[in-house]
């Protein structure tokens, strides 16, 4: 099968993060942090060393502020409902996962929470003087994704850091679809809370993910409960991770995680970057060929292997019925839980095919994609 679906999750994952899960449920079977037994330790030492691999990736200087989470979705919610309060205002964007929408409609409609959504064009570009323009007097946050699951557009979020810096705002930033392929720095970026997944381009298995917490912001904890540590005080301790970390971890999922880093590191972001571009601009390339193919997303400028399409007004599920049943292609139909990018980019009715290409994909199966939809798009044109 042509898995062109890595925006969901990436797969195939590199051959050392099979074998690092594995080896550490096999060899180092201990509970990390509640033990002082050697496999215990071995787990403990496992889950560090993945918070130094992205502490390194991220530029972050202490890896003890990252906590490991199950995903980005409950990083957001962490971010989110752990620092807004009644009568804070938050820009956001139109771009947004419902990762980032829900808990931000749930703040508004609970704890009365203001929200400014700025909206994109139709190609899902972003404004940065919407963004500056939206701030008011008692704005407290910027919540924004590094690059959008729909479109592809990839914001800038160095210029967006220095807009959250002037106003003194916290910098939330939603890293799942670029970490492990575009660069983050929080310090160059300004981001105060990054919330990354670990199973994208990152390549860890699903149920990985994390938030790295700047120094000094404040959070409440959405959960309570063992921690390894202080397990006297009648409230979670104060420290990172043990703050945003309750109960036991995933050590054999994060382990591998951090084999995925180390997959990247060795294969350079740029070539993983350079190869993803290759493969998309063939792509788009392609379709351009073919009549009745609408190509969302930004013309211009960077974006990531994210590609959606409609042929015709061929609903979005039966394209991928018959990508799947007739040409052995996997992608993803419908809205992708993005219904404002969606809006913003016209297809709020109808949804979209999105067709999300990864490294291990090869030029072969993008030629052959664009051959299925030449075909699947004549084939209703003489229909039509
Ligand atoms: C932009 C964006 N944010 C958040 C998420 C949520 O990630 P997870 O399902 O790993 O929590 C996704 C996943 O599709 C995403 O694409």
């Amino acid at each position: 099968m042509s898995y062109f679906d890595n925006a969901a999750t990436s797969y195939p994952k590199p051959d050392e993060v099979y074998s690092v899960l594995i080896d550490t449920m096999k060899n180092k079977g201990g509970n990390p942090g509640r033990g002082s037994h050697r496999m215990a330790i071995d787990a403990f030492r496992a889950v560090y060393e993945t918070r130094v691999k992205l502490a390194k990736l991220f530029n972050i200087d202490e890896p003890l502020r990252i906590a490991f989470t199950q995903n980005a979705t409950v990083s957001l919610n962490f971010a989110i409902k752990g620092t807004l309060e009644k009568g804070d205002h938050v820009v956001t964007t139109s771009l947004e996962h419902n990762s980032v929408l829900r808990p931000l409609f749930s703040m508004e409609d609970r704890k009365g929470v203001e929200l400014t959504v700025v909206e994109t064009d139709s190609q899902g570009r972003i404004s940065l003087d919407d963004i500056d323009n939206a701030v008011r007097k008692n704005t407290r946050a910027i919540v924004i994704t590094h690059a959008s699951n729909l479109t592809g557009t990839v914001i800038p979020l160095e210029k967006v850091g220095k807009i959250a810096k002037k106003h003194d705002l916290l910098f939330v930033v939603d890293a799942s679809q670029s970490a492990g392929v575009i660069e983050i720095d929080v310090e160059d970026m300004n981001i105060d809370i990054l919330c990354f997944t670990g199973h994208k381009s990152l390549f860890g298995p699903q149920g990985t993910g994390g938030i790295y917490l700047r120094e000094g912001v404040e959070i409440e904890p959405l959960m309570e409960g063992g921690s390894g540590s202080h397990s006297k005080l009648r409230r979670q301790p104060k420290e990172m991770p043990d703050l945003l970390e309750c109960g036991t971890l995933n050590a054999p999922a994060i382990a591998a995680l951090g084999a995925g880093v180390d997959f990247i590191i060795k294969t350079g972001m740029e070539n993983i970057r350079r190869h993803e571009n290759e493969l998309t601009e063939t792509f788009i390339k392609g379709l351009r060929t073919i009549e009745g193919i609408k190509i969302y997303g930004p013309e211009t400028g960077e974006r990531t292997p994210v590609v959606a399409i409609n042929i015709w007004d061929v609903d979005p599920s039966e394209v991928s019925s018959l990508l799947e049943e007739e040409y052995d292609i996997a992608v993803r139909p419908g809205m992708h839980c993005a219904p404002l990018a969606h809006r913003s980019i016209g297809t709020y009715e109808t949804g979209a095919v999105r067709f999300s290409f990864g490294y291990f994909n090869k030029m072969e199966e993008i030629l052959h994609a664009v051959e299925s939809i030449r075909e699947i798009a004549n084939f209703y044109g003489d229909k039509g």
